[in-house]
């Protein structure tokens, strides 16, 4: 058995059991998979400016995102039909996550109910992911179950009007598993159409939605997939509590900017008015602090996830988190830090970015 020391030992465990339609989905992004490489490639880009001599005997990577406590600066990312990576699917990720003491994001187009994992992880920390249906209320009746078992925050996702050009999935075979999926099932029953399972999604949501979640369920609502400062800045003007720079992992607009690369700018022109997540391309603890120094208050991981999903249902994805834990402690000690809150911009240098 090869060893497990790293994320990417871990997506090599995973590689060698998911089949090859459900990798091709997993692993691959959209077009050239030119975005997907930047944005593991930005964070080579950045160097860490450590400070010595400073007592860091005692090293916490606890922190809190809006208001929530977690023991990590890094969350699980929403990810689709977790059961083509693993029987127990979205369950076990729910229980990996709180194992490791994280807070998941669940997806829209789950395998499993809200309902379903609140059950199989009672008392975690968890937000839901909105994908909006042409046909609202599918959406909506998801949020209001969500809601009533404890999620306490909404993730619109904002990149994602049209499915990108996935050519790796096509040359994969890989199938929309839409039969497993209750959002699925729920909007064929309301929306009359043969087009495929995502054409069921609106592609006309614009930024009153975001107004109007916040408005009518009142909880705090992320804005994902942002990578500018002008939506940044519209994204606190409607009340988002939180965005996160994201370009989807590579899935979507291929040769949209790495990231890492729009996280400069979208902290500047959120200047406190909210809370800056980033994801994609986050392998490693010192991804985690750098992403960190750059003015992020946490990361989202996904593949990474999914790996350890892939190769040890729940227990694979408590040992990928504390892979990257334990590394993001590592990385606070050497950098003279005692906890997130105390990396700065200082911690970085964007010379070469
Ligand atoms: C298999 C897979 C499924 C995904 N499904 C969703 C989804 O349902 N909703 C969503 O907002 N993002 C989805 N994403 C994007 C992730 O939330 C996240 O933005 C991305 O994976 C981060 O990049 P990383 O995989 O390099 O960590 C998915 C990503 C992957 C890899």
């Amino acid at each position: 058995m090869e060893q497990l020391l790293t994320v990417d030992d871990a997506e090599r465990l995973a590689e060698a059991v998911v089949p090859a339609e459900a990798w091709g989905y997993i692993a691959g992004g959209a077009g050239d998979e030119r975005t997907l490489l930047w944005n593991r490639e930005a964070f080579s880009r950045c160097r860490l400016r450590y400070r010595i001599l400073i007592d860091v005997s005692d090293v916490s990577t606890e922190t809190s995102v809006l208001g929530t406590a977690v023991s990590m600066p890094v969350l699980v990312a929403p990810m689709a039909y977790q059961q083509i990576a693993h029987q127990d699917h979205e369950l076990a990720t729910a229980q990996g996550a709180a194992a490791a003491g994280t807070l998941l994001c669940l997806s829209t187009v789950a395998t499993a109910t809200p309902a379903a994992v609140a059950g199989a992880a009672p008392g975690a920390a968890r937000w839901l992911q909105v994908y909006v249906f042409k046909d609202r209320s599918v959406s909506e009746e998801i949020i209001a179950e969500a809601l009533d078992e404890g999620f306490s925050a909404l993730v619109l996702t904002a990149d994602f009007p049209v499915v990108g050009i996935r050519d790796r999935e096509v040359r994969a075979a890989f199938d929309v598993p839409e039969a497993d999926v209750p959002a699925y099932r729920s909007a064929r029953q309301r929306i009359e159409s043969d087009d495929p399972a995502l054409d069921l999604l609106d592609a006309g949501v614009e930024w009153g939605y975001v107004t109007e979640l916040r408005e009518r369920f009142g909880v705090p609502v992320i804005v994902k997939g942002l990578v500018t400062a002008e939506d940044a800045r519209l994204a606190c003007e409607h009340g988002a509590a939180g965005v996160v720079v994201s370009n989807h992992g590579g899935r979507q607009l291929d040769g949209a900017v790495a990231s890492l690369e729009a996280l400069p700018e979208v902290v500047e022109a959120v200047d406190g008015r909210a809370e800056v997540y980033l994801d994609g391309g986050v392998r490693r603890g010192t991804d985690v602090v750098t992403a960190l120094a750059l003015g992020a208050r946490a990361v989202l991981v996904g593949r990474p996830v999914m790996y350890g999903l892939a190769f040890g249902g729940a227990k694979g994805v408590q040992q990928v988190l504390e892979i990257l834990r334990d590394e993001t402690e590592n990385a606070l000690a050497l950098l003279g830090c005692r906890s997130p809150a105390e990396v700065t911009r200082e911690h970085v240098s964007t010379k070469y970015l």
